[in-house]
């Protein structure tokens, strides 16, 4: 049996690092083990112009831990305002890689999100024609759509009509959490990437709802029923380049997910690796663990892969805390359900 794997250093395609005591608290769970992330925008306010994403940027730089190599990769949120020569200015700048688009109202902080794709269709050309990525929240807000059916309705009312309205727009369907996404993203070529968070590939919504409600399973995408989980699965241990890692981790207080109108999101960053070897050794696809969470996002986003390494070893049940603290109360980490027996037993800078 295999007892170490050594694969090039991970990145996150996906993740929210808050602001101010948040950010503070959570950054340094990220880069233990990623060497980049995508940086999600929806702050309050967002994150919509370049200013916002340099002085964003500069905070995220000021919060790193003492000695860390990573590098955040902004994004801007995309508004019905948004100036396509403000956009074309943060993509040259180097800066930002990729646009995020929120239906507004789908999701945490998403009211300055777009309503109306024709308002936003002169900032797509413009982003098609310079080859920046445009990430997208699938799901349709209308409030007839059941809510289990949103990422499917999206796909056809919103997303294939954009992506043949706007040819050459590189596409990055964020969080897939249906067999229904896995399906749409296979129809593109190299201009469709998908992201497949830790979470989504570990629970379904049984796990959620049997035997009592788990704020803490609760996010947007919500999990879906097994058969989508394992279409997720198989999509993740493909190999294929379209399917890559964005752990969605989306760290909300104790306060705000034990409600009575709990928050979205699921806190993943600290014990993702662990969480993802066990996926893929279940699958028996550990030997693609390395272009799934290092190889096919870089290549994706015109980037290298890095030349770092992270070594995991299964070594039986690895003690991650069930709590992180933070400056504005405790955060509870992604529990799987089950011990985890893989650990980050060496992380080069
Ligand atoms: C995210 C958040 O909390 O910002 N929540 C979530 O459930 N994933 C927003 C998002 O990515 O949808
Ligand atoms: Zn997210």
């Amino acid at each position: 049996m295999t007892t170490t794997l050594t694969i090039r250093r991970p990145d996150d395609w996906h993740l929210h690092l808050r602001d101010g005591e948040m950010l503070k608290a959570v950054l340094p769970e990220t880069t233990r083990h990623f060497a980049r992330a995508i940086i999600m925008p929806n702050l309050v306010p967002p994150v919509v112009t370049l200013d916002d994403a340099r002085a964003y940027h500069g905070r995220i730089m000021d919060a790193l831990p003492q000695g860390a190599a990573f590098d955040p990769l902004m994004t801007l949120y995309l508004t019905e305002n948004t100036d396509a020569d403000d956009v074309a200015a943060a993509h040259a700048s180097g800066l930002v890689k990729a646009v995020k688009l929120y239906p507004a109202g789908a999701t945490t902080n998403s009211a300055s999100g777009v309503s109306n794709l024709d308002a936003v269709r002169g900032v797509l050309e413009r982003m098609a024609e310079i080859g920046l990525p445009l990430c997208v929240h699938g799901e349709v807000t209308d409030p007839e759509v059941d809510i289990f059916d949103r990422e499917a309705v999206f796909i056809d009312r919103v997303l294939e009509p954009m992506r043949r309205a706007v040819p050459g727009l590189r596409v990055v369907m964020e969080h897939i959490t249906t067999a229904d996404g896995v399906e749409y993203a296979r129809t593109g070529d190299g201009d469709l990437g998908a992201t497949i968070t830790t979470h989504h590939l570990m629970i379904n919504r049984n796990h959620m709802l049997v035997g009592g409600i788990r704020p803490h399973y609760y996010c947007l995408p919500v999990v879906k029923r097994a058969r989508h989980q394992k279409a997720l699965r198989e999509a993740a241990t493909s190999g294929e380049a379209r399917f890559f890692l964005g752990t969605d981790s989306a760290p909300h207080n104790d306060a705000g997910k034990e409600s009575a109108c709990g928050c979205a999101g699921v806190f993943s960053a600290s014990n993702t690796m662990s969480c993802l070897a066990h996926v893929f050794e279940e699958e028996n696809a550990l030997n693609r663990l390395e272009a799934f969470a290092s190889l096919n996002g870089p290549a994706f986003y015109r980037l290298p892969p890095n030349e770092t390494r992270l070594t995991l070893t299964r070594q039986g049940p690895v003690d991650y805390p069930a709590k992180i603290e933070t400056g504005v109360g405790p955060v509870t980490l992604f529990d799987p359900g089950h011990p985890l027996l893989w650990a980050v037993s060496e992380a080069a800078a």
